[in-house]
């Protein structure tokens, strides 16, 4: 699989860590001596992702300007013997960064599809910022493994799934399954895709959390997708209409505890979590 580009849509007003988010994108909220987006940027160098589209809305430079090189900080750290610090700003140098704007918040496939100029590989990787992976293998790596190892079609899309409690299945995207693969019971065939189903309606427990690869094909879709009310245009409804054409979704249960920083409590189990890990 030739994946060498990322979306990152960022572009969400964060009304849940208001008013954080008043001034500061909840993006750039630490985990330890890093924002949660450089966590999201690690997994993208993880698989040798080495272009970085971020979709953000206006006074969210800020994140794209995190990865951006300071030469004159480099040079005093430099000068000062303070090596592992240059180290770690250095290790984006070879990663290219590009800002799109969402001027309107109309759904996570409208963001997408800001970045539809931009997308050039044949498949592109969509990472949201709310979910991070405490897990010995980053989730998008254990998306593109499963894809290259077991996937036969070329132009099809994989997903991260969690296994959710009945429950919460209305907060989610969940998937009808059509088989598991022999080889590896994670890796799931998908038959079907149901936007926050009732308890009573949903095919399984299976949810979509925030991981995709999909093929390029997806931005023809997504502008012929746009909801009736208020105008959204929801990822999951463009992947519908491609999985009735007959493009091949799969979905795979990532492996580790999946956090969900999007929330305050939740930031605050990631960070409790991914600190217990480094110890
Ligand atoms: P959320 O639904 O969590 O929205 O978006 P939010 O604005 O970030 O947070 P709350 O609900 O107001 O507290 C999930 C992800 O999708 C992105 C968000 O930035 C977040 O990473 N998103 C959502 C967009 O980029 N554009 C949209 O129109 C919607």
């Amino acid at each position: 699989m030739n994946l060498t580009q990322a979306i990152l849509p960022v572009a969400g007003l964060g009304t849940r860590f208001l008013p954080w988010t008043k001034v500061v994108p909840k993006e750039l909220l630490p985990i330890g001596n890093e924002p949660i987006i450089a966590k999201i940027v690690d997994e993208c160098l993880a698989v040798g992702i080495d272009d970085v589209c971020f979709v953000i809305n206006r006074g969210k430079e800020s994140i794209a300007e995190y990865f951006y090189a300071n030469p004159a900080l480099e040079e005093e750290l430099k000068r000062r013997g303070k090596l592992h610090q240059l180290e770690q700003l250095q290790r984006y140098d070879n990663v290219r960064f590009h800002i799109v704007y969402q001027e309107d918040q109309l759904g996570d496939g409208h963001a997408i599809m800001q970045a539809r100029k931009w997308a050039k590989s044949d498949h592109i990787a969509v990472l949201f910022g709310d979910d991070l992976f405490a897990a010995s293998k980053p989730g998008l790596k254990q998306l593109k493994d499963a894809y290259e190892k077991y996937v036969q079609e070329p132009d099809g899309a994989i997903i991260a799934l969690e296994n959710v409690s009945p429950e919460n299945v209305s907060k989610y995207g969940i998937v009808a399954p059509e088989w598991s693969h022999k080889d590896n019971e994670r890796l799931r065939k998908v038959k079907g895709l149901v936007e926050k189903p009732k308890p009573e309606d949903a095919p399984s427990t299976l949810g979509i959390v925030g991981r995709y690869i999909i093929p390029k094909s997806t931005f023809d879709i997504l502008p012929t997708v746009e909801n009736g009310e208020g105008g959204e245009i929801r990822l999951i409804d463009a992947l519908i209409k491609q999985l009735g054409q007959g493009m091949a979704i799969y979905g795979y249960e990532c492996d580790g505890i999946r956090l969900d920083t999007g929330r305050p409590e939740g930031y605050q189990r990631a960070i409790k979590i991914l600190s217990e890990l480094k110890e």
